[in-house]
């Protein structure tokens, strides 16, 4: 391990990380699942989900990450040394590899539509109904889905075949910034949309009637899904840190850019849903039926729609290169593979694990289970159980298991400054990560599987006095246990 490769610096690090969290999450999956839960009502559970259980879990999967310089299984094996733990981070593994095959399939239609978009084809799509028959020939095609699936794969297996570094954090340099000027023209065309109030309302009004225990768990997953949280990503990119890096510092700049580029596609897409009079409930489709209209009409639509969907496609790059990263990282530290041999063999099964996921939108959608496709389960599984399934005992090991304090000891290196004389702020982050983070997701998975609607029933009058008692309680604990 002595000569692990490190980032060039922590301005490269927040750049990489970033680019794994920015991706098809923040403007392919943000905008529909806000559609179909509500708008503004989801959006706010989001965004709590992110700045309660996303920021703290980030910092503690960086820390794990830097302190043992491992894989997400060396990692927990090292600071624990039993099997189960260990076993915990082999679940990261196998997320890394499940969402990588059902992501893999949408950056494939982010792909196609780069090549649609070279050819001029969205200047004939001027009305939502010809956008949605385009969408809905081009995904029907197994031959088209399977081939643009296929070379997406292909790429993303060469980079992480090559060697990350200096591409990822090179390429971030550059994308990241395009993607986000790009992001605010869009913003600005939506807006500028005859109709698009009806989106910003949309965005702005919550209608709390639309929040269900279902929905909330879909919000946590989605917070999760979009910061590359709960499967190690964020430990394997945070292993090539050295302990100069101000850790919360860097977490707070990845949760916030990723929020924010959320955020701004969100107001880019709503707006043009609305003027176009699309449905925003309509799933996957979304960005690609309803930003291809826009472009259709746009002066310069032709080059804004190419760039946008290149851009798309990159930002998809990045964080599927940081999903296959894990699973070689793991071969590659555990099984002493050599990186060629891990990209290949497991990069492989994964494309092939992938294929039924593809064919989802065309030879197989009649293939449900509970209304689900393959690529609906791959996606819920992942996303909405072992996500935060991994969150949860990653938030559990640092604060309880490796322990609160040492934790903190490796935290600090770096972050000085930031824990000077507050130890409030301590508190703060030790409540959150005992405390808030763990009982949260336990209990959104408690109520998402139905157990918990009863009592909540009866408790429903009292809640607010409910969550201050055991805030109060937990602040009252941590204190003690500080001053001691
Ligand atoms: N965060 C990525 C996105 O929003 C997806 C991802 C999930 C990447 C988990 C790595 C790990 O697109």
């Amino acid at each position: 391990m002595a000569n692990r490769e490190h980032w060039g610096s922590k301005f490269g690090f927040v750049l990489a990380a970033s680019g794994s969290a920015i991706g098809l999450g923040n403007i392919w999956k943000f905008p529909y699942i806000a559609g179909q839960n509500g708008g503004a009502a989801f959006i706010f559970v989001y965004l709590i989900c992110i700045a309660i259980v996303g920021l703290p879990v980030v910092i503690a999967e960086i820390l794990m990450g830097r302190t043992t310089q491992r894989n997400p299984v060396g990692a927990f094996r090292k600071l624990s040394g039993s099997k189960f733990w260990t076993a915990i981070g082999g679940l990261g593994v196998v997320a890394g590899f499940i969402i990588l095959s059902f992501y893999a399939v949408i950056a494939g239609w982010s792909t196609g539509y780069m090549v649609e978009a070279l050819l001029g084809n969205f200047g004939q799509l001027a009305t939502a109904a010809q956008a949605n028959t385009h969408f809905n020939s081009l995904v029907g095609d197994p031959t088209w889905m399977i081939g643009f699936y296929t070379i997406f794969f292909v790429f993303t297996m060469a980079v992480v075949f090559l060697g990350v570094k200096d591409g990822i954090e090179k390429g971030s340099k550059i994308m990241m910034p395009i993607l986000f000027i790009i992001l605010i023209i869009l913003m600005i065309k939506g807006i500028s949309l005859k109709g698009s109030g009806e989106g910003l309302a949309f965005l702005l009004k919550p209608d709390w009637s639309k929040i269900s225990g279902q929905s909330v768990l879909i919000a946590l997953g989605h917070a999760f899904f979009t910061l590359s949280l709960g499967m190690g990503a964020l430990m394997t990119y945070g292993s090539y840190l050295n302990k100069k890096t101000n850790i919360p510092n860097a977490a707070v700049q990845i949760v916030f850019l990723d929020t924010l580029v959320a955020l701004m596609a969100g107001v880019a897409i709503f707006t043009a849903v609305f003027a176009t009079g699309q449905n925003p409930a309509m799933g996957p489709g979304l960005i690609f039926n309803t930003l291809t209209v826009v472009f259709g009409s746009m002066t310069g639509g032709y080059f804004f729609g190419l760039l946008f969907f290149v851009l798309l496609t990159v930002a998809a790059l990045t964080s599927s290169i940081s999903l296959l990263e894990v699973a070689v990282a793991y071969f590659v530290d555990e099984r002493g593979w050599s990186r060629q041999k891990s990209v290949l063999l497991i990069g492989s099964a994964i494309f092939l694990f992938g294929i039924p996921s593809a064919l989802s939108f065309n030879l197989l959608a009649d293939f449900t289970y509970n209304g689900k496709t393959f690529f609906d389960l791959a996606d819920f599984v992942a996303s909405n159980v072992l996500l935060p399934v991994g969150g949860f005992f990653i938030a559990i090991f640092v604060a309880w298991i490796w322990g609160f304090d040492k934790a903190l000891i490796e935290l600090k290196h770096g972050a000085e400054n930031i824990f000077k004389d507050r130890t409030w702020l301590v508190t703060i982050f030790k409540v959150f990560l005992k405390f808030i983070a763990p009982v949260m997701i336990f209990i959104v998975f408690l109520h998402s599987v139905g157990l918990l609607e009863s009592t909540i029933e009866q408790l429903k009058n009292y809640w607010i006095i409910i969550v201050l008692c055991i805030v109060m309680l937990a602040i009252m604990i941590s204190r003690k246990r500080i001053k001691k």
